[in-house]
């Protein structure tokens, strides 16, 4: 895979995230209270709101529209919900952090 760095894990709060722009997407990188940090696209499966600015609670992301949980992991709502948000491969080598960039040229066909 073609790895990306996108950055360190300290520049992303706790429980939080962060915005990459890409010319195919803009992708929220989170960091959960556990450290484990995820890259899932911007972009809210029912409406389009903006995950990153959603609360993060265990490997989940609550969007800050209309409440739908969206699992960090597999980009799918939870619960009664219905969705899937697009996730990006991200390692974390050393607390600096890469996406594959192929996954998103395949996104932008
Ligand atoms: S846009 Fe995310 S819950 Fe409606």
């Amino acid at each position: 895979m073609n790895w990306h760095p996108i950055g360190d894990i300290s520049d992303i709060p706790l429980r939080g995230s962060r915005c990459v722009k890409t010319p195919q997407m803009n992708i929220a990188v989170f960091r959960t209270s556990e450290h484990e940090v995820y890259a899932i696209e911007n972009r809210c499966p029912h409406k389009g709101g903006p995950l990153s600015e959603g609360i993060v609670h265990g490997n989940a992301v609550t969007c800050p529209l209309h409440n739908w949980v969206i699992s960090l992991e597999t980009g799918k709502a939870l619960g009664a919900d219905n969705g899937t948000v697009r996730t990006i491969p991200l390692k974390n080598e050393g607390g600096t952090l890469y996406i594959a960039l192929e996954s998103l040229m395949m996104a932008a066909e």
